[in-house]
């Protein structure tokens, strides 16, 4: 890897860590962060890292009026021997610059984001949690900064990356969770902005959460923003089907995001030759399937949710019940394996880990 210039400054403040046992999803922050700058004419400059701290912005900025901003989420794990590995970033930096490409935001040299990031998690090492089930969940973010209220995209950006050791991001855990089919928004249209990971998508996403959430149900199944009939994701998490022996997974269309859990799943099924098929797939098959008994398990996959096998989908007035609310074969083995191999308990076929 190349040798890149980042400055650091270390904070003189550090904070008190929390419990690693009782960790809750993104609401700690760790003693430092990355930043970098974009300026017209000038490129991506100044990458550095400086203690973790607020932001001032002009109220005019691009971002808060048009929501010209993009993001990911990676994780890093402990193993046993106290080595840092990240899973896949590689992809995460390459699917930010395509989300970039999306909105119009100056693409950036990837090995430049991952060497900042490596060099950051060294810093916060001591954040890195060891317990079972948790992780250093890292969020890079890439956000216009150009004081105009004109519609256009900005003239110069800034690009963080912030780090968080979190536990589960679904109070249930690895248990299965409770989905609720949307039946009167849309996440996203082919020829939007679905398949990148921006901030837009997520907040219009809020409305019907809110109203599943009311309901008993963790997130909402989104259908497709057409004909709404066939599935397209859960928000936070692409899903799988499993009907008479065969896993099924919406292919990507251009609202899908193209999660990288979800690649390494079908890899990972792939290499045990179960079979898995990447196609359209609409509800009212899944309804039929559960109907003939033949719904054997549905599980959704995402860096933050990993796997979380799907117990009960709501659907019309129906509560389907998927493996009696139970969590299903397929779905702890991908479990095991995935979060094997990420924390260095399980061989790495793939060369899927980086260590830090
Ligand atoms: C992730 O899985 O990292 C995501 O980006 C989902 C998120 C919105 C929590």
């Amino acid at each position: 890897m190349k040798d890149f210039d980042i400055k650091v400054e270390l904070t003189k403040d550090k904070k008190e860590k929390p419990a690693f046992d009782q960790l809750s999803f993104g609401t700690n922050f760790t003693d430092h962060m990355f930043v970098m700058d974009y300026t017209k004419g000038q490129g991506w400059h100044d990458p550095r890292i400086i203690p973790y701290q607020p932001i001032t912005l002009d109220p005019a900025a691009i971002v808060f009026h048009y929501g010209q901003t993009v993001f990911e989420g990676l994780k890093a794990y402990r193993t046993k021997d106290e080595e840092i590995l990240l899973f896949r970033p590689d992809q995460n930096m390459k699917r930010l610059n395509r989300s970039n490409e999306r909105l119009c935001i100056p693409v950036f040299d990837e090995e430049l984001a991952l060497a900042g990031l490596k060099k950051l998690i060294s810093i916060d090492k001591d954040w890195v949690p060891n317990v079972e089930g948790t992780s250093l969940y890292i969020r890079p973010f890439i956000f216009a900064t150009e004081p105009y209220l004109g519609v256009a995209a900005s003239d110069t950006y800034r690009f963080l990356i912030i780090l968080s050791p979190v536990g589960a991001y679904y109070k249930e855990g690895i248990n299965p969770v409770k989905i609720a089919v949307e039946q009167e928004y849309v996440r996203a249209v082919t020829g939007g902005t679905g398949n990148a990971k921006t901030a837009g998508n997520y907040a219009g996403s809020l409305k019907a959460q809110v109203v599943a959430d009311a309901a008993g149900y963790s997130q909402v199944l989104w259908l497709d923003g057409k004909e709404k009939k066939y599935i397209e994701e859960v928000g936070s998490m692409n899903v799988f089907f499993k009907i008479n022996g065969e896993v099924i997974t919406p292919v990507l269309n251009g609202s899908i995001l193209e999660g990288i859990t979800r690649k390494s799943v079908i890899e990972l099924l792939n290499h045990w030759d179960i079979p898995v098929v990447e196609r359209k797939i609409s509800i009212d098959e899944i309804f039929r399937a559960y109907q003939e008994g033949v719904l054997e398990e549905a599980f959704g996959t995402g860096t933050a949710a990993v796997i979380s096998p799907i117990g009960e989908l709501f659907w019309q007035g129906e509560k389907l019940v998927i493996n009696n609310g139970e969590t299903g074969a397929i779905s702890k083995k991908v479990y095991d394996s995935l979060t094997g191999i990420q924390t260095g308990t399980k061989e790495d076929p793939f060369g899927w880990r980086v260590k830090v």
